[in-house]
């Protein structure tokens, strides 16, 4: 019954790709019968860069049918939007009154923002990973399931729990880690060659959860290639390495085994290759999207969905606020 607490916030920013799919979402899915997991959309976050975002509830909704989609399961897991759970604003104020201005300057997300954005370097954006702190120590989590551009902020996580707990000599606070359930993350190139899919704005660089199978097809058949092997079991060039790191994803061994032996053998038409890829992304990807439809298309359960994520939620941090209170010394 004591299961690890594990939490993860996720930026409402765009439709799920198969990037996000198998470098994260698959093993968030994986977790949820082993771990007690926490995961919310960070709705606040958003307002740090978007200060007056269009359809700033229409975005987090939409995402958050997308995580259903995928294999978040509100039943095992409490899933939730951020802006739901008020407890965690309180939290990232007394965390904020411990944390200095030094040390909050030097993060490289906030340098970067600085950077990105000169003419709105608000105080939200330098205290970013307080609230961040506040998302994962509001429900106690040992374990944060980030990628590796997040570790900076996870240290500063372990920071301000440390300070606290020194502060006023209790250990409120675990110290979490960064965790990679299952060991390897798949990482997902782009169809345009690169190295990693969304990196690039590019059109047709990602394929979304929510590409119809003619969009699928057409990015696939799209994709960028060479000319062909010019020597029998030559190295592949990225681009066709991309393409059977797509096919090894979403197809049998078989297949991949087939059009590796053609490539080698210099006898390999991308044309086919290429087919074969955009049927079995189809049949990967379409029963997603058909999931994302039918929960669009019941609202009453949506909304219950997200009323006890939000009640789950409430229940978790309104324990460890009782508590951030009683040890600061405020009336409870
Ligand atoms: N900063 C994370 C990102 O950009 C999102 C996030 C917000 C988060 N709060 C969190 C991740 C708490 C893990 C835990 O992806």
């Amino acid at each position: 019954m004591n299961k690890e607490i594990v939490c993860s916030g996720i930026r409402p920013t765009g439709n799920i790709h198969l990037g996000n799919y198998f470098g994260a979402l698959r093993n968030f899915v994986k977790m949820q019968d082993e771990y007690n997991c926490f995961f919310f959309i960070a709705d606040y976050h958003s307002l740090t860069t978007h200060p007056t975002p269009e359809n700033l509830y229409n975005n987090a909704r939409q995402i958050l049918v997308q995580y259903l989609a995928c294999g978040l399961d509100p039943e095992k897991s409490t899933i939730y939007l951020q802006s739901d759970l008020p407890e965690t604003i309180e939290l990232y104020l007394f965390l904020n009154m411990n944390a200095y201005l030094g040390e909050l300057e030097r993060v490289t997300s906030f340098k970067d923002k600085v950077r990105q954005q000169p003419n709105n370097v608000n105080a939200g954006l330098l205290t970013y990973p307080t609230l961040m702190a506040a998302d994962i120590l509001i429900h106690k989590a040992a374990k944060v399931p980030v990628g590796k551009d997040q570790e900076q902020h996870l240290e500063m996580t372990r920071t301000f729990a440390n300070r606290f707990n020194n502060m006023y000599k209790k250990e409120v606070f675990p110290l979490p880690q960064a965790f990679n359930f299952g060991g390897e993350l798949v990482k997902i190139p782009g169809l345009d060659g690169s190295g990693k899919m969304g990196k690039s704005e590019g059109e047709g660089n990602a394929l979304f959860i929510t590409d119809e199978p003619s969009v699928i097809r057409k990015k696939i058949m799209r994709a960028k290639t060479d000319s062909g092997p010019e020597q029998m079991n030559q190295t592949k060039p990225q681009e066709i390495e991309n393409l059977f790191t797509l096919l090894k994803v979403v197809s049998t061994p078989d297949t991949v085994e087939y059009f590796d032996d053609l490539y080698n053998r210099c006898q390999i038409r991308y044309g086919d290759l290429k087919k074969q890829l955009a049927e079995d992304m189809v049949n990967f990807i379409s029963p997603i999207t058909e999931r994302i439809n039918a929960i669009n298309s019941d609202e009453a359960s949506l909304k219950r969905i997200m009323d006890m994520g939000k009640e789950k939620a409430h229940e978790s941090a309104r324990r460890t606020i009782e508590e951030v209170r009683h040890v600061i010394g405020y009336r409870n």
